[in-house]
């Protein structure tokens, strides 16, 4: 960050006065600034954005530290405090006409489009300066120092002259915050864009079209952080093509950065592709371990926490043991795309800390995390749902801090200090992404969501013309005897790209725990629990209990009422009502359709 950039923001910081809103725009960011604050720089101190704070003084050897001082203090932090990431990135999957892949609280805060005047076509809408300086302080205000600006399925569009003219204005923005800017680039681009006649990583023509390209880029937005990839996966164009390796494409791309400092996130979502018809979980180990030791530097390789996508429960991605040489990072998925998408209330630090008590943090060199902002006037389509967005920012800085700790300190800044005592909100909190797991998928189910849009039940979904991996049956294979998939050593073996002691754990059904049991191992529906319960008993009392959950999670909102404005409260409300209803929906689905199975006409 430049020294003139820095010195805005901490001016930007005094002159900050916050109205609060009663609709929920204000975010967590409090009205209140804390008086007679003294800043010290002071060199002494580690290299990087840290904070120390004494009482009303923050020392920090950056002005950034001081800016994440500042909002530290607000939430009444004190003593030292580091970044434990050095990239704690959002990813916005927003596409150049507005709309979010995956999206739930309204269009793109960044991008649209406005037919001309004389009705020719469309223009780039103009980039909204107040709004995305509101999104710049939020991520501030936790420590987020990246934003990826586009959805990874890209468009090679956000290449050309007019789309980087906008990048640098939003870039500008962002720059007094302390956050950099990234693109999700089409690795298709330079052909696409009809500038070269093909895309292959070897080809020197595409090459120099990449080195000016970034040359290009470089010159509007010198502190520009580099290129997200996600190639060869679900249609997008990549090196496979041309039959290299994603090492061939990674690493082309990287040199076309290097000389700016910049880096290029390569994605290991992939399947279908070199591996079809291999068990899908198992694809991105396939795919990519026998290529560690051969990126580039200043190429990391980013993965989903788990193996398949986003489930409400899944074991980590085993990718993470595999990857000795490469640095990777994390993705997490802050929208909720298979857990109620902004409709249910759903807390996800506590899935992410259960991922961290597999991949520890230290192998990591950074964090992405799929963003859930949109311009809905709550910024998130739930109130609630602001507390992932916060969550996200304070693990990436902090993977260590408790998921109760954030969420009482969203909900003092947010809310009221008050409420939490009186209706046991961080409680329902904590509670709720175990209550969504146990009434969409207990057990180790996973991905029987409706085709597509992925909000509610399909068990039954099955579409012959579509790929199988697409089908939630392929998930459960659910019969009259059995259900489950064997992932386990007599069956395709997903158990073994895991590092000991968990393949011994995960092979056996007896070791297996009951929250990934049907995940790794196809099981009778006699088959006898640790509880004592047989299968189909355990299965049922996990869908009530889960509508249970809601139920009460109901009942805690109506004790939270006396405290918080009207509007809020009955959105809030009327969503809980919804998710009530949808739990349900789920319970009576899923088990008229597996009970009905062991009991076929
Ligand atoms: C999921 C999601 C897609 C997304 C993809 C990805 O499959 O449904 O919308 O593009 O993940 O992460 O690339």
């Amino acid at each position: 960050m430049s020294k003139q950039g820095t010195l805005t923001a901490l001016l930007l910081l005094c002159l900050i006065t916050i109205v609060k809103a009663e609709d929920g725009s204000q975010l967590w960011l409090r009205s209140e600034m804390p008086k007679d604050i003294t800043l010290r720089i002071d060199n002494t101190m580690p290299d990087d954005d840290g904070y120390r704070i004494s009482g009303n003084t923050i020392t920090a050897r950056t002005e950034m530290g001081l800016l994440y001082g500042k909002y530290a203090l607000m939430r009444g932090e004190q003593g030292e405090s580091h970044p434990f990431f050095k990239l704690r990135i959002l990813n916005h999957w927003d596409n150049l006409d507005g709309s979010i892949e995956r999206g739930y609280a309204g269009n793109s805060i960044f991008w649209g489009l406005n037919p001309t005047p004389k009705g020719e076509g469309n223009h780039i809408s103009p980039i909204n300066k107040a709004l995305i300086n509101k999104y710049a302080e939020a991520c501030a205000s936790i420590g987020i120092n990246g934003t990826v600006l586009n959805n990874v399925n890209a468009s090679p569009q956000i290449l050309t002259k007019p789309y980087i003219d906008k990048v640098k204005e939003i870039a500008d923005i962002l720059r007094p915050w302390g956050i950099r800017v990234y693109l999700s680039v089409n690795f298709g681009s330079p052909k696409a864009l009809g500038e070269v006649k093909t895309a292959d990583p070897l080809n020197p023509r595409v090459q120099r079209w990449w080195k000016k390209k970034a040359k290009q880029i470089y010159r509007e937005i010198p502190d520009f952080g580099g290129f997200l990839v996600k190639a060869n996966s679900e249609g997008q164009p990549g090196p496979f093509d041309y039959g290299r390796s994603h090492a061939d494409g990674a690493n082309m791309l990287a040199d076309a950065l290097a000389p700016y400092g910049g880096i290029v996130m390569w994605r290991s979502f992939v399947y279908g592709a070199k591996h079809q018809g291999e068990d899908r979980v198992k694809q991105a180990v396939s795919e990519f371990a026998e290529l560690d030791g051969q990126f580039r530097p200043n190429v990391i390789l980013q993965s989903k926490n788990g193996p398949l996508d986003f489930q409400p429960r899944e074991p980590y991605a085993p990718i993470f043991d595999h990857m000795k040489q490469t640095p990777q990072m994390a993705e997490l998925q802050i929208t909720q795309e298979y857990l109620g998408q902004s409709k249910h209330l759903v807390y996800l630090a506590p899935m992410w800390q259960e991922f961290f008590s597999f991949v520890k943090p230290e192998r990591l060199v950074g964090i992405a995390g799929v963003a859930n902002i949109g311009l809905d006037t709550n910024w998130c389509g739930h109130h609630f749902s602001q507390a992932n967005w916060y969550a996200f920012g304070r693990l990436a800085w902090n993977p260590t801090l408790t998921s109760e700790q954030i969420a009482q300190e969203w909900i003092n800044q947010t809310l009221d200090s008050k409420i939490n005592t009186d209706s046991k909100l961080t409680s329902m909190l904590m509670r709720s992404r175990e209550a969504c797991v146990d009434y969409m998928m207990p057990l180790g189910l996973h991905h029987i969501f409706k085709f597509d849009h992925h909000m509610g039940p399909e068990p039954d979904g099955f579409k012959a013309d579509y790929p199988i991996e697409w089908c939630p049956v392929y998930y459960h294979r659910a019969n009259k005897d059995s259900i489950g998939v064997d992932r386990s050593s007599t069956g395709t073996n997903a158990t073994g790209q895991y590092r000991q002691p968990y393949r011994s754990i995960y092979d056996k059904p007896e070791t297996c725990p009951d929250e990934y049991l049907l995940w790794f191992h196809r099981l009778p529906w006699t088959y006898r629990m640790k509880s004592g319960l047989t299968l189909w008993e355990e299965l049922q009392r996990h869908y009530n209990h889960g509508v249970a959950e809601v139920d009460d999670f109901v009942n805690i909102w109506q004790q939270a009422k006396p405290y918080i404005d009207q509007q809020r409260w009955k959105e809030v409300d009327s969503l809980l009502r919804f998710q009530q209803q949808d739990a349900r929906l789920w319970r009576d689905t899923c088990l008229k359709y597996f009970g009905e199975m062991q009991h076929p006409h």
